[in-house]
């Protein structure tokens, strides 16, 4: 569980509206189910027969899904990368890497300064995606999410301008090219396409919500031009090759030392006078809540970015909606309308889905370029019954004056629909899940995955009763749960739903927590992350969670990825981070020969990590390329 979400959730307890699901079975009762119907009872959704009757996906006759021809790896507590045989792994870009001209050798000593952060890479790289310019030439933009302090600063804390300067610029992007040299991905340093987005680069707010009264703030009267991006999570790549990042817990900026009045929305968002820690607000007025009340506002959207031309401004799509972004998974469906699916990661939040009004036109790219401008948001509610684990589900659409989005009940127009979208998924019934993180769309079959990855409030906030996707009280590792839209149509308001892996720890425990029957003590993991398919339909799996290999978590390691097969439900352990870290970023080479993976805060809360360079190293994020040694294609 990354620090951020610790704190954010500690300091900003989330509401507690009513949710349909309470008309679902109690606490007990479901327990019940789980408890009697076990792992063994569970089993009944997956693999062989099972799978098909249980309603789950459409399957073809003797399909056994992708191939997954690597021997899986036992977990460990090692601070190194560890991968199956047969499979080599190297550093390709950290924390302080200079990319921009003048930029600097990473100092251990200093850990760096605003102007030498500014033009390298930054901090905890998370989402990424690689978009080819040749066989050997490629331009990848990457997330950074947030900044470690404990290493950012010798004294580890922001405690100036200077330092808030030097943190601002550690967030946001950094957006680089590589080449394959000698059979080996590089950074290329200063390479044209080279950039660097911070929270201070200029964006363009644009969509429904754009111009808004709610936008406007005194340095920007038109409430159209923001100042940066920041808490930049997973991500999405567009088919017509910008690049999407995901404003995740933009909250915990902000804070004020002035009274603050009581506000719904920055209660349900988390925002609050004290912030998360992060200590911006003293040393810049533009995050002091007394001074600036609406900037929270221009955070918290999906923005836009186009990593072929370093000058263009990134553009927040305020039709996406505005929630604690997890990723954009963006499919162009059948009859062409762009569908982009989204979590909101946090305990009790939900999962939505935005149309888009006009449709893709592979010919024509500049005509794709504000999709995401126009559309309708939807959000998910999963029916239940009882001692089910699959069902069906509907999409409700978030537009002002349908499904009672009214004046009377807060929201004047489309524009306050989607400022406070959180608001109006509670309106209008959606159900609320356990932290949804990523969500991975099947490249060939209409079947779409989403990682939730804990929720310790689960069956204790009386908003979040027990319901289908999320069947067990204070889950501590997590589930994955898919859906299958009707027909095979994403733009369908109604699909059927089933859940893929429950995780669990099988050696301690025989029911509900044991998880799914795929789920072994050689493969098993806690709080599934990132999450994404590769062409072949192999869906690789990361963790987030707890690493203290200890009680509930004895067994399983430093956070780790898995692949597993749709199909089949067969899930093997293909990678194990090291110290403290996070697993989260995923990219692949157009022939997917080489994969490209995050590492994310190694040594977090000062665990005893070096990681990359080992010895007495300053631990970095690192993005890491992984290669079989015999060439061929990752993870077949
Ligand atoms: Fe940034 Fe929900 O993880
Ligand atoms: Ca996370
Ligand atoms: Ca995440």
């Amino acid at each position: 569980m990354n620090t951020f979400d610790e704190n954010d959730l500690r300091n900003h307890p989330r509401h507690e509206d009513t949710d349909f699901s309470k008309m679902v079975d109690t606490l007990v009762s479901r327990r019940d189910w789980l408890g009697v119907a076990g792992a063994a009872g569970l089993g009944l959704f997956f693999g062989g027969e099972s799978l098909a009757k249980s309603g789950g996906p459409a399957k073809t006759a003797g399909a056994v899904g992708p191939h997954m021809g690597f021997s899986p790896i036992a977990s460990n507590s090692l601070d190194t990368i560890t991968v199956p045989a047969g499979y080599q792994w190297r550093p390709l870009a950290s924390w302080g890497d200079a990319i921009l001209p003048g930029g600097t050798v990473f100092d251990p000593a200093t850990r760096g300064t605003p102007t030498s952060q500014s033009l390298s890479i930054g901090d905890n790289n998370d989402g990424m995606s690689f978009f080819s310019l040749g066989p050997d030439h490629a331009v990848i933009a990457v997330n950074n999410e947030y900044a470690n302090y404990e290493y950012l600063f010798l004294n580890g804390r922001c405690s100036s301008i200077d330092d808030t300067r030097k943190a601002q610029a550690a967030h946001g992007v950094s957006v680089f090219e590589v080449r394959r040299v000698g059979g080996v991905w590089k950074l290329q340093p200063q390479a044209r396409l080279n950039r660097r987005i911070t929270a201070n680069t200029e964006m363009r707010l644009s969509g429904p919500a754009a111009g808004h009264a709610w936008l406007k703030t005194q340095a920007d009267p038109t409430g159209t031009v923001a100042l940066g991006t920041f808490n930049n999570c997973a991500n999405g790549r567009t088919p017509w090759g910008t690049y999407l990042t995901c404003e995740e817990n933009f909250n915990g900026y902000f804070g004020t030392a002035e009274p603050l009045a009581e506000n719904n929305a920055f209660k349900r968002y988390g925002i609050s006078a004290k912030g998360a820690g992060l200590n911006w607000f003293p040393f810049d007025g533009r995050f002091d809540l007394a001074k600036n009340p609406n900037e929270p506002n221009r955070f918290g959207w999906v923005v836009e970015i186009d990593p072929m031309d370093p000058t263009s401004t990134p553009i927040k799509r305020t039709a996406l909606g505005r929630i604690k972004h997890e990723n954009a998974e963006v499919v162009v469906n059948a009859d062409g309308h762009v569908v982009v699916y989204m979590g909101d990661d946090e305990k009790g939040e939900h999962i939505y889905k935005f149309v888009s009004a006009n449709k893709f036109d592979a010919k024509n790219p500049k005509a794709n370029r504000d999709l995401l401008d126009d559309g309708t948001l939807y959000v998910a509610r999963f029916a239940t019954v009882e001692g089910k684990a699959q069902g069906e589900g509907e999409w409700i659409e978030l537009t002002h004056g349908k499904n009672g989005l009214t004046a009377e009940v807060g929201f004047k127009d489309q524009a306050e629909v989607l400022i406070q979208t959180r608001l109006a998924a509670t309106v209008v019934g959606a159900t609320t899940m356990d932290r949804p993180e990523w969500v991975a769309v099947h490249p060939t079959q209409a079947q779409v995955y989403v990682t939730l990855t804990n929720n310790s409030d689960r069956g204790v906030k009386s908003n979040q009763v027990l319901n289908g996707p999320n069947p067990r009280a204070k889950n501590v590792y997590g589930q994955i749960v898919r859906w299958m839209p009707k027909g095979g149509d994403h733009t369908s308001n109604q699909f059927t739903w089933d859940i893929f892996a429950l995780a669990g720890n099988p050696t301690l425990h025989k029911d509900a927590y044991a998880g799914s029957s795929n789920i072994t003590p050689d493969n098993m993991f806690n709080s599934p992350d990132g999450l994404a398919f590769d062409r072949d339909g192999r869906l690789w799996i990361q963790t987030d969670g707890d690493y203290s290999n200890a009680k509930e978590f004895a067994g399983m390691g430093n956070n780790q990825m898995l692949c597993a097969n749709p199909e089949t439900g067969e899930i093997k352990r293909f990678l194990v981070g090291p110290v403290g870290c996070e697993i989260t970023g995923i990219a692949f080479t157009p022939d997917q020969k080489t994969m490209f993976v995050g590492i994310q805060h190694p040594g977090e809360k000062l665990t005893p990590s070096h990681f990359p360079q080992g010895g007495d190293a300053v631990p970095r994020s690192t993005i890491i390329a992984i290669a079989r040694r015999d060439g061929g294609v990752v993870g077949a």
